[in-house]
């Protein structure tokens, strides 16, 4: 079974990215398959960066950022391969084979396209042609499983509806994937505003919880976060936004359940609680930071990224070249 994700090298990878994210990467790399285990492939997607306009120094800083952040939270380069995308060439070229099955009304239908283009006649053609090239991303590897979040619901679909599109004309050229959507559970709200979900790019840095914080801004975006004034540690979504986020964190970080977490502090003001979030949230992510200060300047790094390009683009290659075959391009 082979497993496809990618994540955008952005910097401020949070907390809702590692629980909603990351950290199912992990789990999905041990998971035992008919045949054997998993066989996943996680890439760092720099050419869907560049749909909006980036400073490249920066951008170079973040691929490895997010490369080192994936080995960090525990994905294991022996059990699954690391690559930056536009490592593998394969990627562009099939996307544009792609491109040219996909229709103008299926993009224009994408609601991720729409909110960032606005109608804007000078939105990037590669921010319209963004699902084709993750379609490009997933078809390219014969993924039979793609890890992403409920956003990511229509892309999905989109390739699905392309892949059986092309199937259709030829026969079986590519494998038509599942997606696999990450635990609701999962989801992490802003501390500042907790109807809103913890984002990369909020303006407020205190409204996350970075992966590389240091302990005192953990405490800090703690303290303040957002509760209410019935001074109860209680799980209760509607009336009490803020103080279920909190639990939620609370309990995805420490494996406590919510109920043992409201247990814990019946009768304890909010206060106390923060503080207790924050030593939980301290002694999750320092092991984390910790390994990826290691890692980050390291050789092993780098070697990690070249073997998983190097069989990243074997696989690529053939996909390609049978690809190429069917709609009869090139020799
Ligand atoms: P993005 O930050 O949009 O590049 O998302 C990278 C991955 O993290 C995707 O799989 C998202 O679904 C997941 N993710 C992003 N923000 C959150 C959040 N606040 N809570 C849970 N998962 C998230
Ligand atoms: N679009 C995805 C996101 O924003 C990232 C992504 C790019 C991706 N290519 C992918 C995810 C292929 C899964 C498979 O989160």
């Amino acid at each position: 079974m082979r497993i496809f994700s990618g994540v955008q090298p952005t910097g401020n990878i949070h907390i809702g990215n590692y629980l909603g994210a990351l950290r199912q990467f992990v789990e999905l790399q041990d998971e035992a398959v008919p045949g054997g285990r998993a066989e996943p492939f996680y890439c760092v997607v720099d050419l869907h960066a560049i749909t909006v306009p980036k400073d490249p120094a920066q951008l170079r800083e973040n691929n490895l950022d997010v490369a080192a952040l994936y080995l960090a939270v525990g994905i294991d380069p022996k059990k699954s391969t690391v690559f930056i995308q536009s490592d593998v060439p394969g990627h562009a070229e099939l996307a544009w084979v792609l491109m040219c099955n996909t229709y103008t009304g299926e993009l224009s239908r994408m609601t991720q396209f729409k909110e960032k283009s606005r109608g804007n006649e000078s939105a990037p053609a590669g921010l319209f042609t963004y699902p084709v090239l993750m379609a490009s991303d997933i078809l390219l590897y014969d993924s039979d499983v793609v890890p992403v979040g409920h956003d990511q619901k229509q892309h999905i679909e989109l390739c699905r509806d392309v892949a059986i599109r092309v199937n259709n004309r030829f026969g079986d050229v590519f494998v038509v994937p599942e997606g696999r959507f990450l635990k609701e559970g999962a989801r992490v709200m802003s501390l500042d505003n907790p109807l809103a979900k913890m984002s990369k790019s909020a303006e407020n840095q205190l409204s996350r919880i970075s992966l590389l914080d240091d302990e005192a801004k953990i405490r800090k975006a703690i303290m303040k976060s957002t509760t209410d004034s019935e001074g109860s540690i209680r799980y209760d979504l509607e009336n009490k936004p803020g103080v279920t986020n909190l639990i939620n964190i609370y309990s995805a970080l420490s494996g406590l359940s919510v109920e043992a977490v409201e247990r814990k502090y019946e009768g304890v003001g909010y206060g106390a609680f923060k503080n207790d979030l924050a030593e939980v949230a301290i002694d999750a992510l320092t092991p984390i930071k910790k390994r990826f200060d290691e890692i980050r300047p390291s050789e092993e790094l780098k070697a990690v990224l070249r073997d998983g390009a190097e069989r990243a683009n074997e696989i690529a290659a053939r996909t390609m070249a049978r690809v190429k075959g069917y709609f009869g391009l090139g020799k």
